[in-house]
């Protein structure tokens, strides 16, 4: 139970404030001796001609809170309420063990059909880090609005389609090895790519002809299509690699081929509308209204363009899904294209134009780190992960040796990875997504920092204690008396769980997963101090250690539930 909501409820009935202003009023004093939640009284001075200290002090004493974990007490202007330790306890960690890892998740979104794109890398092009972006943030919100019990549908719109296919399609049969193609097709498709780029300067028939092929290719010419496909399969093996190494997995790959057939009908909606206009011998629609540049939708050779397949997508996505919300996790770069799709959109009268939303995120930057990156100056994620692997295997490596801990190789390849990867993802995700990432190695494998080393090293050492424990034979862990747990660390670190659920929630409601990251975080922080203070294994008191282990063991969960939200793993001994 969310403590806030409990409180905004006990408060409206005596003030008869409605719930939603109580919410955003009710504060979190800094000191923890000033009660655990104040609600300030100011509000009220108007309508009851009363100081608010006044007010206080004849509203506490009557709030009845037999029932609820509060203690109330007013405090100049302040109703101060405090929340009872060993309600708490028992109500936090005996839902945490009782509903495992179903803590925080809810019923929210039954029903509901969200539409999650995110990835939607160019075929025939490296997979870089910014890809890297959008792969990572979109798994992560498609598992936290699946934990909300939304329909979660993962889309991939591939860029599959448009004029640089004509070019590829002449260049591969001008200079196409076949060999190459097979061993490294992203690196051969490049090659030529680029290739075809120098050739076009000196001999303009190119040109020419690759605009001729993707006519072609639009019009479903066998020989075309062939090819076409050829590349965007092999170009799918390469990406598919990657996706399975991060654990990241899609319900379609409806790229921007898959509407292409789909455009004609939306330029006669366009048309039937009275929104279509010639512009240079273009087919537009003009959003000066909207102070927004006019939207291409035929480009005067007649052929489409990305703009017309996302309207084509979009009303695709409603038609197939009805939508209750339609994401498009997309660098922050291509904010104006998304503002003009979902104006032309709503010019069209399609008023779901209203629950489609681009979440943008920055750019990803690196300091102090290189990369043998063989595509020029972009960094593939394949290189990331790679270094990250490796640097993360010569930590553990370390470790084991200054602890004396015996690793088989098997045992150290798993963890380098598992951890190696976390720590990648974590660091797309820790922050705002708005904001530009700035990777080091330093912060990034950290195992004292803000990282997923560090969160899934408090877990490993965690869960070893509680090995230990059932080793030695202790039982009862989940029939603990919670009560007991009432010490400061307890308590804080209690605190720090039970508000888990509701970062999911605003996580979800932002499109920020970094509000779990932060929870997880905190609740790490907290579990380590209440662990370097406390005795659990050693703890004389029988009734103390196992509530003490039953406190371990909700821990245990929280982080790795939060961590598998982000789309993380973790792992159970290091
Ligand atoms: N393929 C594009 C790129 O790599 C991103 C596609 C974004 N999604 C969309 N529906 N337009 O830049």
């Amino acid at each position: 139970m969310d403590y806030k909501q409990q409180i905004a409820d006990i408060l409206s009935e005596k003030t008869g404030l409605d719930r939603e202003n109580i919410l955003k009023l009710v504060e979190i004093p800094p000191k923890q001796d000033m009660g655990d939640y104040a609600f300030p009284c100011f509000v009220l001075a108007k309508t009851l001609h009363k100081a608010p200290p006044v007010i206080a002090s004849e509203i506490a004493p009557a709030i009845d809170v037999t029932g609820t974990p509060f203690k109330v007490k007013n405090v100049g202007p302040y109703i101060n309420f405090f929340i009872d330790r060993s309600a708490l306890a028992s109500d936090v960690v005996g839902r945490i063990v009782a509903e495992g890892d179903d803590y925080g998740s809810s019923e929210t979104g039954a029903g509901k059909n969200v539409i999650v794109e995110y990835s939607s890398p160019n075929i025939a092009k490296p997979f870089h880090v910014g890809h890297a972006f959008t792969t990572i943030l979109g798994n992560s919100l498609s598992r936290i609005y699946r934990k909300l019990g939304y329909n979660v549908i993962r889309m991939n719109h591939l860029g599959d389609y448009g004029t640089q296919f004509g070019k590829l399609i002449t260049a591969y049969r001008l200079w196409g090895d076949e060999e190459a193609l097979n061993k490294d097709p992203i690196g051969e498709l490049l090659r030529i790519y680029v290739k075809f780029h120098q050739e076009e300067k000196k001999d303009p028939s190119l040109t020419t002809s690759a605009r001729e092929n993707f006519r072609k290719l639009e019009e479903g010419c066998p020989e075309e299509v062939e090819l076409w496909q050829k590349f965007r399969d092999m170009s799918l093996v390469v990406f598919n690699q990657l996706y399975r190494r991060l654990g990241v997995e899609f319900d379609n790959y409806n790229g921007e081929s898959f509407y292409s057939d789909k455009i004609p009908e939306i330029v006669d909606i366009l048309n039937e509308k009275g929104l279509l206009v010639e512009s240079e011998g273009a087919k537009v629609v003009m959003l000066d209204d909207e102070g927004l540049p006019p939207c291409i939708i035929l480009k005067s050779d007649n052929t489409t363009i990305y703009a017309s397949r996302d309207l084509a997508s979009a009303l695709y996505r409603y038609r197939t899904y009805n939508f209750d919300k339609n994401i498009y996790v997309v660098g922050g770069t291509q904010a104006l294209h998304f503002k003009q799709v979902f104006a032309v959109l709503k010019k069209a009268g399609f008023d779901f134009a209203d629950n489609c939303e681009h979440v943008a995120f920055g750019l990803v930057k690196f300091k102090g780190m290189t990369f043998s990156t063989r595509e020029g100056n972009i960094v593939l994620l394949e290189d990331l992960l790679d270094e990250a692997v490796s640097k993360t295997r010569e930590i553990i490596v370390r470790n084991a040796e200054e602890r004396g801990q015996d690793m088989s190789e098997e045992e150290i390849n798993d963890i380098s990875e598992k951890l190696g990867i976390g720590a990648v993802i974590y660091t797309y995700v820790k922050s705002g997504r708005e904001r530009d990432i700035v990777f080091t190695w330093e912060d990034m494998l950290d195992f004292n920092g803000d990282t997923a080393p560090y969160l899934i090293y408090t877990y490993a050492r965690t869960r070893s204690i509680l090995r230990k424990a059932s080793d030695s034979g202790i039982t009862g862990i989940e029939n603990a008396d919670l009560t007991v747990l009432t010490g400061d660390d307890e308590y804080a670190l209690i605190r720090a769980l039970s508000e888990l659920p509701e970062s999911i929630v605003k996580a979800a409601s932002s499109n920020e997963p970094f509000m779990i990251a932060r929870q997880i975080s905190e609740i790490a922080r907290a579990h380590n101090r209440f662990y370097n203070n406390s005795n659990i294994l050693n703890c004389d008191d029988e009734k103390l250690k196992t509530a003490r282990l039953a406190l371990c063991d909700a821990v245990c969960t929280a982080i790795r539930e939060g961590l598998d939200l982000l789309g993380i793993n973790v792992v159970e001994r290091m």
